[in-house]
């Protein structure tokens, strides 16, 4: 103890930086017997780098192929999906790692994607994504039903809109089934010119104007020829139009 207490001593400059140099020398050689034995052998062979690193990534099973493997036995899907708007999307980015699938089609099975999760990686609205890319809002755009059913994933473009009125007035269309006007057709009431059903807003439809229109039919003297009850169209609701007490589209609820 005596001999130790010599030597510290014995050393120049204050206690603390003596300690402070004891601990450093301490944390360096700790440092040069890690580094012998956890940096691996080829670090260094070629720069700043592993050399082995080459060898074991190499060693790692394939789980993709590449697009180019797939279109050898799917070239049906393939020239369908190059015309289309998807051509840039790779087959194994919807469908997953094919490798296995490869050495084994029938028993290694890469599955189709169902549902709407898939789609709206890439669709869901989002601001971040570049102006023009097309996006939909999933609560919105026709929800709850699989993309696939409207939309081929091998070449998307939408499905051409829907032409009967319901297709777009579906609330109004559905009251109506269930009204005593079920059996009226929606034209009968309302002109329609074709262009509104490409271009709704570019064309509206005609509507009913006046008292005169429903009175065609429910007048005492109307000529409709059937059994529907009638009115005195002079007295009947004063001189109020008829949809401000009935709904056209579901007459029956006053
Ligand atoms: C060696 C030929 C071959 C290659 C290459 C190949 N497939 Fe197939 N694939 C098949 C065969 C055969 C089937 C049908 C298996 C069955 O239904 O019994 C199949 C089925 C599928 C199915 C499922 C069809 C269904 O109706 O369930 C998908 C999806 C598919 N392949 C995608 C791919 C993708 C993606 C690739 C590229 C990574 C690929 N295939 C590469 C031969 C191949
Ligand atoms: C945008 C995602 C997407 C891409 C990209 C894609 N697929 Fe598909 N694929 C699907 C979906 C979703 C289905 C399921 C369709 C369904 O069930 O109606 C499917 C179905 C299939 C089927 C089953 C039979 C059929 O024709 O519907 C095969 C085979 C197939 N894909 C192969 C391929 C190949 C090969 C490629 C690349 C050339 C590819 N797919 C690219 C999403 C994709
Ligand atoms: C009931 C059928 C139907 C279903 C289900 C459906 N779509 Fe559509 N989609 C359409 C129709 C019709 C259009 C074109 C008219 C429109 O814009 O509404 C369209 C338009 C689109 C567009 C816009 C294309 C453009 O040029 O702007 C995208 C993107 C789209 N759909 C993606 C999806 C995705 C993703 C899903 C599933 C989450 C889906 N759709 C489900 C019928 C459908
Ligand atoms: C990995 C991202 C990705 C996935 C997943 C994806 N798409 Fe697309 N989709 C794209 C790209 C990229 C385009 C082309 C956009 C462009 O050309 O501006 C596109 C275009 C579209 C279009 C527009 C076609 C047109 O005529 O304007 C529709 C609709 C569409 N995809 C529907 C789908 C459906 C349905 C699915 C699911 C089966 C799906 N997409 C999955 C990336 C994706
Ligand atoms: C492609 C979708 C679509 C189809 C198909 C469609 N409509 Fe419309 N319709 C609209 C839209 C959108 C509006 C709203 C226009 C506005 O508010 O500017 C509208 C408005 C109307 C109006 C109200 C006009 C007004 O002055 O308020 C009537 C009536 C109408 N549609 C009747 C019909 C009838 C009848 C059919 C079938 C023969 C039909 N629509 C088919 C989309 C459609
Ligand atoms: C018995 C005649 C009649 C029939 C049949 C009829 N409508 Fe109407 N509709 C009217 C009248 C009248 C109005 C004007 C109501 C108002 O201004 O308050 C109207 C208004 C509308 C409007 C404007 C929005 C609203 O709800 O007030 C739309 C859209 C519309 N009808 C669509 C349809 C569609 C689609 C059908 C077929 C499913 C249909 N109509 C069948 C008489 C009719
Ligand atoms: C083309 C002839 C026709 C036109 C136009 C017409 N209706 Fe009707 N309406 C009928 C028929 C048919 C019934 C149902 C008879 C039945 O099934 O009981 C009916 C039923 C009704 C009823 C139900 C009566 C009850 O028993 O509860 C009312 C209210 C009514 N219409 C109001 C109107 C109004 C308002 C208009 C104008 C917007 C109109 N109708 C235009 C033919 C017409
Ligand atoms: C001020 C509100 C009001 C107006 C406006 C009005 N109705 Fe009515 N309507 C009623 C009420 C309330 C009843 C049910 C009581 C009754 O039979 O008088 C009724 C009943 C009816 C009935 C059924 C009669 C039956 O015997 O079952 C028809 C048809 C009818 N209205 C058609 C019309 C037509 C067509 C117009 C426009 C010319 C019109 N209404 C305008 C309030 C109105």
């Amino acid at each position: 103890m005596k001999t130790i207490a010599h030597l510290w001593n014995a050393l120049p400059g204050p206690d603390q930086v003596k300690r402070l140099v004891i601990i450093f020398a301490l944390l360096l050689s700790c440092w040069f017997a890690l580094r012998q034995r956890l940096v691996p052998k080829t670090f260094g062979d070629a720069g700043h780098y592993r050399l082995t690193a080459i060898d074991s990534i190499e060693a790692q099973p394939v789980s993709y192929l590449g697009q180019s493997v797939c279109v050898e036995c799917h070239d049906d899907v393939s020239d369908l999906k190059s015309a289309s708007y998807h051509r840039d999307l790779s087959c194994e980015i919807c469908h997953g790692p094919g490798a296995m699938h490869l050495e084994d089609p029938e028993t290694y099975q890469l599955r189709p994607p169902k549902g709407r999760g898939l789609c709206t990686i890439c669709h869901a609205y989002n601001p971040s994504r570049p102006t023009g890319f097309p996006q939909i809002d999933p609560m919105q755009h026709n929800p709850l039903e699989p993309c696939n059913n409207c939309h081929d994933p091998h070449d998307p473009t939408p499905p051409s809109t829907p032409e009967e009125c319901g297709a777009c007035h579906g609330e109004i269309a559905r009251t109506k089934a269930i009204s005593h006007h079920a059996g009226l057709n929606c034209v009968y009431c309302h002109e329609t010119p074709d262009e509104h059903k490409h271009n709704p807003r570019a064309a509206i439809p005609h509507k009913p104007a006046n008292r005169q229109f429903c009175g065609a039919c429910h007048g005492e003297n109307a000529n409709s020829g059937r059994e529907i009850p009638r009115i005195d169209l002079e007295s009947h609701g004063g001189s109020n139009l008829c949809w401000e007490c009935h709904y056209p589209h579901y007459p029956e609820a006053y």
